[in-house]
């Protein structure tokens, strides 16, 4: 059974979709075992401890972000984690995290990655003008959203699309391909062990 943590920063409604794919037996051999958040307030705490899941705070605040990674990695040791979910985590890794966990660490992103990475993507697809955008789940390497891709989803741009509505049709793509990327991602880690 493959062992896997989630990194919240905030609503977590990604995180509640790899729960749900999880408690309803769609992960393929793999079972959630925690959830961090960087932040006190994030609402994804309640509905992480809802679901019965183990959640603590580690809070970035007054830490380097070495000594912050450093705190998140003795928590993922000490319960054998095999595998990180980013999801809405909005604080970058440090190189030795990545490192430590190099292949094991999936984000997922609301745009058709390489376009849009960064801050505010749906708003970079509108200001472009662009006739189609989407989401993506990769590796977390060094670069800003810039990692092996593992899977994407197109979602087209409406012509009176918001940031908000295309937000919400992006999202509901979300939370269906972070669990598929998952399976994908847990296929490979049950060939190797
Ligand atoms: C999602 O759009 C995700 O792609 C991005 O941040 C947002 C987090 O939303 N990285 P939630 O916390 O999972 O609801």
């Amino acid at each position: 059974m493959a062992r896997i943590a989630i990194l919240i920063s905030g609503r977590g409604s990604n995180m509640v979709a790899l729960v749900d794919a999880a408690q309803s037996g769609k992960l393929n051999n793999a079972e959630i075992v925690l959830v961090i958040s960087d932040q006190p307030n994030a609402a994804g705490l309640g509905k992480a401890a809802e679901r019965g899941l183990e959640t603590l705070v580690i809070e970035r605040a007054g830490r380097t972000r070495a000594e912050h990674d450093s705190e998140i990695m003795s928590a993922l040791s000490s319960r054998h984690v095999d595998l990180i979910c980013l999801a809405g985590y909005m604080r970058i890794l440090s190189a030795d995290f990545i490192d430590a966990y190099r292949g094991r660490i999936l984000n997922i992103h609301p745009s058709l990655l390489p376009l849009f990475p960064g801050l505010d993507p749906q708003k970079q697809a509108l200001d472009t003008s662009a006739q189609t955008s989407g989401c993506t789940v990769h590796f977390v390497d060094e670069t800003l959203d810039g990692g092996p891709i593992i899977i994407q989803r197109e979602v087209p741009v409406r012509e009176d699309d918001t940031v908000e509505s295309l937000s919400v049709r992006i999202l509901e793509q979300e939370h269906k391909l972070y669990p598929e990327a998952v399976n994908r991602v847990l296929a490979q880690i049950h060939r190797e062990t």
